[in-house]
């Protein structure tokens, strides 16, 4: 076992948090950080990045907040001739899958000299309740600019398990895994499996892309999150992403978390509880 503590770029984000406390569990020491960390890690402070990075020999690392905006793959790249400065051998890339910039990103540390993983992720199951859609969940509907196209939406414990095994096992270095859960299935779907088990409506309504950048403009969302989500369900969200991938079974040995077992965690968590309403169903 490795004595330099592992790098977790993502403390609070949503699989950081998953990374650390299953490398934790599992008795490896980690450093996570993220701006609010005491060794603090800004993605947009260059200058907080040395100390962070100083000491460890691998990481994992996920980009806020996207690798599809134009800026991320010279931020990338940028990370990545720090980390072989300092000596990282090995880097594991949280990317996301249908998106050229992310592309861009992923060359760059394939092309570098360390190590690397690749864990390339569909949308994830957990945008449901800890992501942008649990005020929609809660308020019972969902209104989002998306129709029949179906995305094969991946349990974020999938990602962690796989980033560990990446992180843990050597024999796996240097290798992609494009992950994604077991079945493709549309937002509509997605909502009434919710409402099933959370006793409530959650209806789904779609509705034109340009309406619902101008709600979250009027909401005072910053012009960097309108590109982002106009990217992300136009240009991404067109299709392309619709088939499951192998990826977790190819790192793990066991299938991708069915949405059903998922809708049953977060039912354990009263996550999607809406003040009591659920102890009357
Ligand atoms: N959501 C999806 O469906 C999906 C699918 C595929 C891939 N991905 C990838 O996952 C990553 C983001 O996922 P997410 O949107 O769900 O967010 P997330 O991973 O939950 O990350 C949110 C965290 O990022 C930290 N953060 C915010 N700004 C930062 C900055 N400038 N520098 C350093 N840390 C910062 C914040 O912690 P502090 O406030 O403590 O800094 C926050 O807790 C992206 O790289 C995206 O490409 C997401």
């Amino acid at each position: 076992m490795q004595h330099s503590p592992i790098l977790i770029i993502g403390k609070n984000a949503k699989t950081g948090r998953r990374v650390d406390h299953g490398l934790n569990a599992l008795g490896y020491a980690t450093r996570a950080v993220s701006r609010s960390t005491s060794t603090p890690f800004d993605w947009e402070e260059q200058s907080t990045w040395r100390a962070a990075l100083e000491g460890t020999e691998s990481a994992y690392v996920t980009f806020y907040p996207d690798l599809a905006i134009p800026t991320a793959e010279q931020t990338i790249r940028d990370f990545v001739a720090l980390a072989e400065e300092i000596g990282l051998v090995h880097l594991v890339l949280l990317s996301g899958r249908g998106e050229a910039g992310a592309r861009r990103a992923e060359a760059v540390l394939k092309s570098s000299r360390l190590d690397w993983n690749i864990v390339r992720s569909s949308w994830f199951m957990q945008n449901f309740n800890e992501g942008f859609m649990i005020e929609g969940i809660l308020n019972g509907e969902l209104i989002l600019p998306a129709g029949a196209i179906v995305e094969p939406f991946i349990d974020i414990d999938d990602i962690a398990d796989v980033a560990i095994a990446a992180l843990t096992r050597p024999e796996l270095r240097n290798r992609l895994f494009e992950v994604s859960g077991p079945h493709a299935m549309t937002f509509a779907q997605s909502a009434a499996e919710i409402s099933r088990a959370v006793g409530y409506d959650v209806k789904y309504t779609q509705i034109p892309i340009d309406d619902f950048i101008q709600g979250l403009e009027d909401q005072g969302a910053p012009e960097g999150m309108l590109w982002l989500m106009r990217e992300l369900f136009t240009v991404v969200f067109d299709g392309r992403n619709s088939n499951p991938t192998t990826g977790v079974e190819d790192a793990l040995g066991r299938p991708a978390t069915e949405f059903s077992e998922y809708i049953s965690k977060v039912m354990a968590t009263g996550a999607w509880d809406r003040g009591g309403m659920l102890s009357q169903a």
